[in-house]
């Protein structure tokens, strides 16, 4: 690791971006992060790279180096959009995936490997095959938060930001949603259409209880409570809104409310507070392991080293694609 080169030029360098943050990063951390975000400003020029990453990440990635923000579906749609050799992927495993499925010809790096999702771990492919032997006919519709092999397997795919239109794009009475069984149970409700689910939970949002809002509510008068749909029902059931994190940053936006709960990833508060110092967040919230194995510094070794690149088996891409693509011309 290299030794911070932080200097009172440095530091008046990156004033502006300090300025962006501070709420949330001590001064007395600052001069670090300032050495790595110059570094990554430097080394995306030098390698023709961009930087996509996802809403929980931690506000001096979001706000301080990153060229594109967003939920999983503007994070796939977007990279379709890049012009750059290479794409760094701020997130998770399967968001790096998707990105090298709609650009195979770039090179796409993920700062570290090991960043997965417990969504996506809880399913594999011959699971997917035996699904569809149970219920031949019907349609399988899978979460992005999957890999590439398990999306080859699948007819379409499907975001917490389109889940409901894709679904109902299918026009069936029955599908098959895999592999979240909290996001197929609250899309069956909102749609009415019968959904074959899986056991597959997100680690983060599994963690909120129906009493922990109520709670939140009874401490924080006047409090609009968004909540990830990734989270169970009874849940969902007690919050005013349910959207995907950019639906909820959109929300907050919108509506501007004076109190706000977002039932999801801590950082996701911290992001939005930096766009609306008005509103007062009210953080119950729970962080995501996997995302925060993504920091400046591993994001400058990436840079630095053009690790890790992510491949796709090329049996395995053509499916995987084909239903990705399925997915954003629904
Ligand atoms: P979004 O698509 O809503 O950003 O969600 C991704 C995710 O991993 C939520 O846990
Ligand atoms: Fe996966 Fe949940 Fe982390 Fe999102 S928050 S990456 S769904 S474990």
């Amino acid at each position: 690791m290299s030794v911070p080169s932080f200097s009172a030029d440095l530091m008046a360098r990156t004033e502006p971006l300090y300025e962006r943050v501070k709420a949330f990063i001590p001064s007395i951390e600052w001069p670090a992060f300032a050495d790595d975000i110059e570094a990554i400003l430097r080394l995306k020029r030098e390698r023709n790279a961009v930087i996509l990453a996802h809403n929980y990440q931690t506000p001096e990635i979001f706000h301080c180096v990153a060229d594109i923000v967003g939920d999983s579906l503007a994070l796939a749609r977007e990279a379709t959009k890049v012009d750059a050799a290479t794409i760094v992927l701020a997130g998770v495993h399967f968001m790096a995936e998707t990105a090298k499925l709609l650009n195979p010809g770039k090179r796409v790096l993920i700062p570290d490997l090991h960043a997965g999702c417990s969504l996506a771990e809880s399913i594999t492919p011959a699971d997917v095959r035996l699904m569809r032997q149970r219920y031949p006919d019907v349609p399988v519709v899978t979460y992005v938060n999957t890999s590439a092999a398990v999306k080859a397997e699948s007819d379409i795919c499907c975001t917490s930001g389109n889940a409901r239109k894709i679904v109902e794009s299918l026009g069936v009475p029955r599908v098959i949603m895999l592999p979240d069984e909290y996001l197929a149970q609250n899309i069956a409700r909102e749609t009415g259409v019968e959904i074959i689910a899986w056991a597959g939970h997100c680690e983060v949002h599994e963690r909120f209880t129906a009493d922990d809002i109520r709670q939140l509510r009874d401490g924080h008068p006047g409090v609009i409570v968004l909540a990830h749909p990734e989270c169970p029902p009874e849940v969902v059931a007690e919050a005013d809104f349910a959207g995907s994190t950019a639906a909820m940053a959109d929300y907050v936006g919108r509506e501007r409310p004076a109190r706000v709960a977002l039932i999801t990833e801590c950082s996701m508060s911290d992001n939005v507070a930096v766009e609306h110092p008005e509103v007062e967040f009210v953080r119950p919230c729970n962080l995501c392991p996997h995302m925060k194995r993504i920091s400046l510094a591993r994001i400058r070794h990436a840079l630095e080293t053009m690790t890790h690149e992510v491949t796709i088996d090329p049996a395995v891409a053509g499916p995987a694609r084909q239903a990705v693509e399925r997915m954003l011309a629904a």
